[in-house]
């Protein structure tokens, strides 16, 4: 399928740095997904809480990853829901499968294998789709195409939500703010993601063109000081690593390669974890809309 060709074939993913899964999708690999919700934990469960899932609903999660928002999906449906999850990498679901054996959920959740470009559910069967940082790694007609699917599956009436990163509202203080510019310029040359995380502010618009309707937007600024709880410093350590890695490999300015590998570095007195000024952001787009009832 094309969305597990994420990278040109000379340009082989470089799993362990880039934490890809098998279906070659970067920043998709279960431990990540992890270390970046624990990080993020207080705010994607608040956007979540915010979006309006339907108590006692049927609800997808639509590239659920490693299930990280599926607890809460359980909650917010309660005994009488039901949560039905959909990933296109063997190796997320997998991880999933195994976690759910352990969890004592308030509902019936199911995980299978699929893909938001074919959907394996009849028409209308959901009161409710979730998808989070999903769309980012679709093409523009990718993307058309699974608005199309998630808008089949939810019934008349019913609610698609959206919760994409915004790559264009990083911030890594007191690193040079170009640093990230470069990288993100220089990533964004060959790898679909990137490109996709850059779009997130125009999905209204994409929600609007595949008919859904009652569109809403709002922009969720995650930021995070110094002095970082531990979830925080674990998830941002491996970020720094995989960044400045990544400015090597992307071919950024030399300057560039050399500021990364000093201020990441633990031993160096700039690492940026160390600074008390450190600030890490992030920004998300929380989109939602309605499918319309046969009056609209
Ligand atoms: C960054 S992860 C996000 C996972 C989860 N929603 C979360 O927020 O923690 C992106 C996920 O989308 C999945 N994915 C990518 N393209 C997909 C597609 N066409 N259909 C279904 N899942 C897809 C990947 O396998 C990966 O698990």
């Amino acid at each position: 399928m094309s969305e597990g060709r994420a990278r040109p074939a000379d340009q082989p993913a470089d799993r362990s740095r880039a934490h890809a899964t098998v279906a070659g999708h970067a920043v998709s690999a279960a431990d990540w997904l992890d270390a970046h919700f624990e990080a993020c934990r207080p705010e994607y469960e608040a956007i979540l809480r915010s979006v309006g899932v339907p108590r006692g609903g049927r609800v997808l999660d639509a590239g659920c990853g490693g299930g990280n928002f599926l607890p809460l999906l359980a909650q917010l449906v309660g005994p009488q829901g039901t949560v039905a999850a959909v990933d296109l990498a063997p190796d997320n679901v997998a991880a999933v499968r195994a976690r759910l054996v352990s969890l004592d959920l308030p509902c019936p959740v199911t995980v299978d294998v699929g893909s938001l470009l074919q959907l394996p559910f009849p028409d209308a069967h959901f009161d409710a789709a979730w998808c989070a940082n999903v769309l980012m790694y679709l093409d523009d007609d990718e993307l058309a195409a699974a608005l199309t699917e998630l808008r089949r599956v939810v019934r008349p009436g019913g609610l698609v939500a959206i919760k994409e990163q915004d790559l264009g509202l990083g911030r890594l203080h007191p690193a040079p703010a170009a640093l990230s510019w470069h990288l993100t310029e220089a990533m964004g040359k060959t790898e679909r993601h990137i490109r996709g995380g850059l779009r997130s502010c125009a999905l209204p618009i994409w929600l609007g063109r595949a008919g859904l309707i009652d569109v809403r937007q709002r922009t969720v600024l995650i930021e995070r000081w110094a002095p970082l709880r531990p979830v925080e410093r674990h998830f941002l350590a491996e970020g720094l690593t995989m960044w400045a890695d990544a400015a090597a490999r992307y071919g950024t300015p030399a300057a560039d390669q050399a500021t990364w590998r000093h201020l990441t570095d633990p031993t160096s007195p700039d690492y940026l974890l160390d600074q008390p000024d450190l600030c890490y952001g992030e920004g998300h787009i929380v989109t939602t809309g309605r499918v319309p009832t046969r009056t609209g």
